[in-house]
């Protein structure tokens, strides 16, 4: 495509299906995901020195040291493919010093979106979430359940998705949320994620679309 490449970022709760809308975004746009929860646990897969030290603070549901993550970010966003085809990053910023640090590396996006689900709907998800470690996709036991017996059987729960991890998941949520969206509140489109995720990802895609309208528009005109 001629125009310019999207530059997006995607909050909400934990389970409030970041993961899930980002495979769709991926799929439509293109773009190039960037999970910090994804690159943080091929980490701890891999056994380096990140991961390491990373996996105690999400084992246990707390937030890694900012350092650490926001050198993985910065290194993720600087390579050429993510300059070239656009960035999608999810799970980051997720505190206020986490987007100063963007602010400071002068990374803006150009829409902010906040994927907004209660509290009760989200322990829910979590805790019936399995991932498939050779796609990589989202299922749920009752929501999304896997297409075959040969998925089904090797399926893996996160360490962190049992009701009590999650619930201080959700806590620490919620005392950094406002602080780290500040910075984007004139470009923040809020979306009630509580609907099926098709519902969802419309809502998603047509704000998505109409972006790409109107940046193709400046660089034409420009
Ligand atoms: P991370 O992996 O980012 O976890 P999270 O923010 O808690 O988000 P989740 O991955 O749990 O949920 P999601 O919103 O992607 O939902 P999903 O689509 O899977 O981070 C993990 C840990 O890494 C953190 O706790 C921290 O330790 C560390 N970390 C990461 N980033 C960090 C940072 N910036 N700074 C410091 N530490 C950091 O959906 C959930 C479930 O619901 C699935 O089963 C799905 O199938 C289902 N579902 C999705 N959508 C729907 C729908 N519309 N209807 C019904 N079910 C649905």
């Amino acid at each position: 495509s001629t125009s310019e490449p999207l530059k997006i970022m995607i909050s909400g709760a934990p389970a409030s299906g970041k993961g899930t809308q980002c495979e769709l975004i991926v799929q439509k746009f293109g773009l190039v995901h960037i999970s910090t929860g994804d690159l943080l646990r091929a980490e701890v897969v891999a056994g380096t020195e990140i991961g390491n030290k990373a996996k105690e603070f999400m084992n246990s549901g707390r937030l890694v040291p900012d350092e650490i993550v926001t050198a993985m970010v910065a290194a993720r966003l600087s390579r050429e493919d993510a300059k070239q085809r656009g960035w999608l990053l999810d799970g980051y910023p997720r505190t206020f010093s986490q987007a100063e640090s963007l602010e400071k590396m002068q990374i803006r996006p150009d829409l902010y979106i906040v994927l907004d689900v209660p509290d009760e709907i989200l322990i829910d998800r979590c805790v019936g979430r399995r991932l498939d470690p050779v796609t990589g996709k989202i299922y749920h036991l009752k929501f999304f359940p896997p297409e075959s017996e040969e998925i089904k059987a090797r399926l893996v729960m996160r360490p962190d998705d049992t009701e009590e991890k999650v619930k201080s998941r959700l806590e620490i949520y919620k005392q950094n949320a406002e602080a780290a969206s500040s910075s984007y509140s004139n470009i923040t489109k809020k979306i009630d994620g509580s609907r099926s995720k098709e519902e969802v990802f419309k809502e998603v895609e047509s704000s998505l679309s109409q972006l790409q309208q109107s940046k193709g528009k400046i660089l034409k005109s420009g």
